[in-house]
């Protein structure tokens, strides 16, 4: 819906959390937009604006143009998500989990309804990467993405490398910080930076894969010996998210990498990330930011408000064509660590280790199905792809 131009943007604030607190103070300082409605379960006599737990109230006003969805889960947001965009309002949304799982039904949604669906914050938090791959691909056509998509396991990592920090210690500090999920196991079993990496790869190939295709291993596992080992081969540890085109077909995969020190990704601190594309004739563009946070997340909110404020009144792209995840054609060297050998690992071993092997080059698709029939992680053993 597009306001008129002698009012401000009227916004419903569907959730006043983390996120949702940052916004509705950014829109208190500004006059080209107002809080109509803050969604709440609860009482919030704190905040200087209409307070309801009634969805239909603000479905059903027509002075409200925008919804900014902030609760975060997949119940009720998927349902006022699609209400809004059914009664002709804008939605930016945080929701990683719903712009993943429900990417071509919401986009096609609010093409449909000739309204804007923007979700920036939900990829990179405070970074305007998914804007700059818009703007990429009306130029050209985008081979790769990859990168380091979460907060908080990055801080966990970087804690762990410089300061020596105990894994626990440092998740405590990231969650304490406001980075980690309601649920930090997402953050630590990689669900969360998947989601992420399937939004990227959605709008950069112009395609929709399905989440359970993208194979995932996380660093839920990790101990200070790994970090070590990485450290011996002058390497750090970062949970990365890579995507590429692959004749057709999309390889789609995240793990943990030893990125050789030096790299740009090597030397990204606590709750940053680092997204980077790869487009047919600029090479490799790297964005770089607060991945989590109140005030950084709130910002790309803001931000993709103010574009629509200015008149844009579309998704990322329009392009949906169904594509399989294929992960067999890259072949990566692995540091594994495992309780006991099998006979599959046994005839990779390149090189031991004191604590754990390096593998020759495997099929990424190989080796996470192997790290998922042994239940690597369930039983304390850790692995990383060495890039
Ligand atoms: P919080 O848990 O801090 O805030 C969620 C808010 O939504 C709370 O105020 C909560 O209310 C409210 N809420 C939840 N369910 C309902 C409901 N059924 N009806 C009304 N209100 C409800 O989460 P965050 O702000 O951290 O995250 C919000 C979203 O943003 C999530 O999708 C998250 O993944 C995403 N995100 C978060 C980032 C971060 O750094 N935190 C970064 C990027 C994205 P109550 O107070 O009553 O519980
Ligand atoms: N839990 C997420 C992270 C929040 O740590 O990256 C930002 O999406």
């Amino acid at each position: 819906m597009l306001w008129r131009e002698d009012r401000p943007m009227r916004i419903a604030l569907l959730g006043c959390g983390t996120v949702g607190g940052g916004v509705y103070e950014f829109v208190q300082e500004r006059t080209d937009m107002e809080i109509a409605y803050v969604l709440s379960r609860r009482p919030r006599p704190e905040l200087n604006c209409p307070v309801t737990s009634d969805f239909s109230r603000i479905v059903s006003d027509p002075t409200v143009d925008t919804a900014i969805e902030v609760m975060g889960g997949r119940q009720p947001a998927y349902e006022y998500m699609c209400a809004a965009l059914r009664a002709g309002k804008n939605v930016v949304t945080a929701n990683k989990q719903l712009m993943s799982e429900r990417y071509g039904e919401l986009v096609q949604l609010a093409r449909e309804n000739h309204v804007a669906l923007r979700c920036s914050a939900a990829v990179g938090g405070g970074i305007r990467w998914l804007t700059n791959l818009e703007s990429t691909l009306d130029m050209e056509p985008v081979l790769r993405v990859s990168g380091i998509m979460n907060g908080t396991t990055n801080y966990i990592l970087d804690t762990m490398t410089t300061s020596g920090l105990k894994f626990e210690d440092a998740l405590r500090q990231a969650q304490a910080l406001g980075y980690a999920e309601v649920d930090p196991t997402e953050d630590l079993n990689g669900a969360d930076a998947r989601r992420k990496l399937v939004i990227s790869t959605n709008v950069a190939f112009g395609c929709v894969v399905q989440e359970p295709e993208v194979t995932t291993f996380g660093i839920a596992g990790i101990r200070a010996c790994d970090i070590g080992a990485a450290r011996k081969m002058h390497r750090v540890v970062k949970l990365m998210a890579s995507a590429r085109l692959d004749s057709g077909d999309v390889a789609c995969y995240l793990e943990p990498a030893m990125m050789p020190q030096g790299m740009h990704e090597a030397a990204v601190p606590e709750n940053f990330n680092l997204i980077s594309i790869t487009g047919m004739h600029i090479g490799k563009q790297s964005f770089y930011g607060q991945g989590a946070g109140r005030f950084p997340t709130a910002y790309n909110v803001m931000q993709d408000c103010l574009d629509i404020r200015n008149g844009l009144t579309r998704f990322y792209t329009d392009k949906l064509r169904p594509a399989r995840v294929d992960n067999s054609s890259i072949m990566r060297p692995y540091y594994v660590r495992v309780n006991g050998m099998d006979r599959w690992l046994q005839t990779r071993i390149d090189k031991m280790l004191d604590c754990g092997i390096i593998t020759t080059p495997v099929a990424v698709s190989e080796i996470h199905a192997w790290a998922r029939e042994r239940k690597l992680t369930e039983t304390g053993g850790f692995l990383a792809s060495l890039r």
